[in-house]
Formats: structure tokens, sequence, C-alpha cells
């Protein structure tokens, strides 16, 4: 399923903010597992404003990858990786830093430039690779968030659009890298007992929880300009929407399913104060980087409508957290109970009716949950869940996964312009005009107004399993 124009392998991956966090925690241990697979052979070239020398940045990435969970397990192939890697340092608006950038890249005629840098930076970063003449020929591989509002997006969109063709720009969610993810749109669209059920005649209501047990990990100053809702849920949590609800594409093709998706984000009802719950973590203050008063919120639930034909009165509910009292991601999709209530225990005491159940992490698991009599004389039930587990050992890893296709100018798994944009319209009333965020506890589930938020229905806690069988 493989449409999108045909822009050809990089020759070269340029690599800015070469010493940032994400760079230590994802991007080396990616490249890593690239070259392992024999996936990277091109010249790696960092960029960072930070002063040091190439010695000491293949060590910055030797001790990133020996930090993940199989560390260097296979010498051979990290000494090819720091082959591969030069380095220039130098200010990102100094146009000297550009002048070492070409020198560096010696012959390559079709670089990739992936920005893991602070949006603020793009414009500069994208002007002056444009002036220097590095634009030409060249991919852009940019990171999220992209923009923090619809304008901001739109801007984003332009500057990029000012220096680069539509098929030369991947804009990454890291989420659509996961098997898990793509297993949404596979699970949907490659099983034919679903469809007749997928709609507002037998799905109640639709909830999305991403739970994490830890805090900002030492991001503070970047948390506390971005928040919650535009850190996980205008992206990630959107994008699993996005693949629940649409149509199935009208023929094969990645670009039918990104139009598919475009239309989703076009049909969910702006959002309104009221549909949204917004918290705040006791001690978030006292982390590093956070202003004494921040009222960014570390928790935010959501009430969300989809206007079409199929989703019309679903109610789909969106939930994020950090310091929560676990970590986790899943999604419930609830079924309208039967009918008529012909047994006594047709409405279900926990509450929760027939569902389907996609763990996304950890551990995948798909469910779907059915009721079955006890024996005895009573026609009374259990709720049981049927369960696929998804786990595939070794499966390539997100960044690896896009940071490959994007290399290889496969652009399918990257979001587009016209869908960023959508998503932000859907949160754009919501950005400024809010309630305060709720002070909750750690380790808890977040405001108890969230709870109210949900009802008549009750969030489902990603844990052990599905929601516990009555
Ligand atoms: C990132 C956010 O995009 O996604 C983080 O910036 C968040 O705050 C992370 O923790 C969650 O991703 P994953 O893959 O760990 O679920």
């Amino acid at each position: 399923m493989d449409e999108t124009e045909d822009i050809g392998a990089a020759d070269a991956f340029v690599f800015f903010g070469a010493s940032g966090d994400l760079a230590q925690k994802k991007i080396f241990p990616a490249l890593y597992r690239m070259v392992k697979r024999g996936a990277l052979d091109i010249p790696v070239i960092g960029v960072a404003s930070a002063r040091r020398d190439l010695v000491q940045f293949r060590e910055l990435a030797r001790e990133s990858i020996a930090r993940t969970d199989t560390g260097i397990d296979d010498a051979a192939a990290m000494d090819r990786l720091l082959a591969l890697m030069a380095y220039v340092g130098g200010d990102y608006s100094d146009r000297g830093t550009y002048e070492s950038l070409r020198r560096a890249l010696g012959g390559a005629t079709r670089p990739a430039h992936y920005l893991a840098i602070p949006p603020s930076l793009f414009g500069t970063v994208i002007e002056e690779l444009e002036c220097n003449g590095l634009a030409r020929g060249a991919r852009v591989i940019v990171e999220k968030p992209f923009g923090r509002d619809l304008a901001s997006a739109r801007e984003l969109n332009g500057i990029l659009r000012s220096a680069f063709p539509e098929s030369s720009i991947f804009l990454i969610d890291h989420y659509l890298g996961k098997e898990e993810i793509m297993n949404l749109l596979y699970f949907r669209f490659a099983n034919s007992f679903l469809e007749p059920i997928w709609n507002r005649n037998y799905v109640s209501r639709v909830q999305i929880t991403l739970a994490e047990q830890f805090g900002v990990q030492g991001r503070g100053a970047f948390y506390d300009a971005t928040g919650c809702l535009r850190d996980v849920i205008e992206n990630h949590l959107f994008q699993i929407v996005a693949l629940l609800a649409m149509e199935p594409p009208a023929y094969q093709g990645m670009g039918a399913v990104q139009t598919e998706k475009f239309k989703v984000f076009r049909a969910m009802r702006p959002l309104t104060s009221a549909d949204m719950v917004r918290g705040q973590f006791e001690g978030y203050r006292d982390e590093a980087g956070v202003a004494e008063d921040s009222d960014v919120e570390t928790f935010c639930a959501l009430r969300l409508h989809i206007d079409s034909w199929r989703w019309a009165g679903v109610p789909w509910y969106l939930r994020s957290g950090k310091a929560l009292a676990a970590t986790g991601t899943e999604v419930l999709v609830e079924l309208k109970p039967p009918p008529q209530p012909l047994f006594t225990d047709s409405a279900p005491p926990d509450g929760f009716t027939n569902y389907l159940r996609f763990r996304i992490a950890p551990n995948p698991v798909i469910a779907l949950a059915a009721r079955v009599k006890r024996s005895g004389e009573e026609f009374v039930g259990t709720q049981r869940e049927l369960s696929l587990l998804n786990a595939q050992p070794d499966q390539e890893q997100p960044y690896e996964r896009l940071l490959g296709d994007a290399l290889a100018g496969k652009g399918a798994l990257f979001t587009r312009e016209d869908a960023v944009e959508a998503a932000w319209a859907v949160v754009d009333p919501v950005l400024e005009a809010h309630g305060s965020a709720i002070p909750y506890p750690q380790g808890s589930w977040g405001p108890a107004a969230a709870d109210a938020l949900i009802e008549p229905g009750r969030w489902h806690n990603p844990g052990k399993g599905g929601p516990r069988p009555d």
C-alpha cells in the first residue's frame, strides 16, 4: 500500500539537535538498530549548537546506545555506525555552520535534514538551508509539535513549503511508527466482521487513555511551554481516533488512508471548555524549568464528537496524564447492550457492556469481551475476553521504522499538512479559553472532575487486564 511520489533514497542523514534529549533517547538507538540490520550505510552528520568535537559526539552516541535495554550487543555494528558519523558544531543562525555542513556533505546530493530542534528554530534553519543551497534535492523530516496552534501550524507549513515540495516533507508523529497503531488500521480493514457493528448503531462510546506513571523527567522547560493537550492528545491520541473512526479508503493506497484520516479531523466538532478537564500533579511546580505559578496541564481529559454519518451521537473520551497510577495506553470501544434486557444481568454491575479492547502498550493486546452463561439454574453470566496477543519479539521501534521510511522516501506513515491543520482547528478554541488546572495527587488517576466528564460511563484504567469482570 504505497503510492506516494517516489523521491528515491537519501544519500546522507543530517540531524539537527544532535546532542538533545530526543537524540540520546531515541535517535542514536534507532540508527544503531538500522546499522545492525544492514539498513543504514550513508553518512550521519550531527549538527548541534553545543561546542564539542567528533570524538565527543561519538562518545555521546555510544553512551546513549549503551543505556538502552539491549545495550551495545553488536560491537561491529557499533563501530560501523561510529565510522559513518561526522559532526558540525555551531550556531543555527550562523552561516558558517552551513558552510561546514556543506563540506561535511561532500558529494551528497539528496540529503535528509532531520530537525529534532525546538519549533522556534525551524524557520531559521530552513531559511539557512535554502539560502545555502542545501535544500535543493533534499528532504526535511520534522519532529512534532508542528506549531502550537492553528496559526503557527499554518506558518510552519508555509515555511516548509517555501523550501521543499510536499513529497519531500516528512512530519513525524512517532505513534504512527508503532506496530500496534498500524495494527489498528490492519485489524479494522483486514477483517469483515467488524464493519457491520462499527458505527453509531452498535458503538455506545469510545475511550482512549494514555497514562504515564512518570512525571516530566527533566523536560520541565519543554513541558511547561507545551502541556498535555499539545504534547500527546492533539497528535498521538487524535491519530488513534482517526484510524478508528475513518471510512474505508476508496482505493488501495496510503494516499487514500491519509485522505480518510483528514476527513475525520474535519468532522470533529471544535472543542469547548465544557468538553475538557485539565489537571496538574501536585509537586509539578517544583520541577526544574517550570514556572512557580504554572497553570500548565499535566493531565487532560476530553469529550470529543465526530459529526459524521457513521459516528453521530457517539462520544469519544480521550485522557492522558503524567504521574498517574500506572503506565499504559488502551482503547476501549464499548458496544451498546442488547435492545431488550432478557436476563437479570443484562445491565452488568460493573457498567461495562461488550467491548473491543486494544492495548497499545505495554504488552499489546486486542480483546473482544462477550458475556457467557455461568453453569447453574439461573440465567446469569460473566463477561469474558477473547484475547489476541499481538506482541512480536524484536519488532522495529517507531523511530527506526520512521527514519528508515523517510530515508527511503516512503511517505505513508507520516502525517499530512492538511491533517495537522485540521487537528489544530479542533483544539484551537480551548488552547486559551479553559478552566484552571485542578491539582491531583501523584499516583492517582487525575482529578475527580474527569470522572464526571464521562458519566454515565466509567473510565477504564489501563492495568493488567480488561475492566474487572463482574
Ligand atoms: C512524546 C511526548 O511525544 O510521547 C512525551 O513528548 C510522551 O511526553 C511520549 O511521554 C509518549 O510516547 P510513548 O511512545 O512512550 O508512549
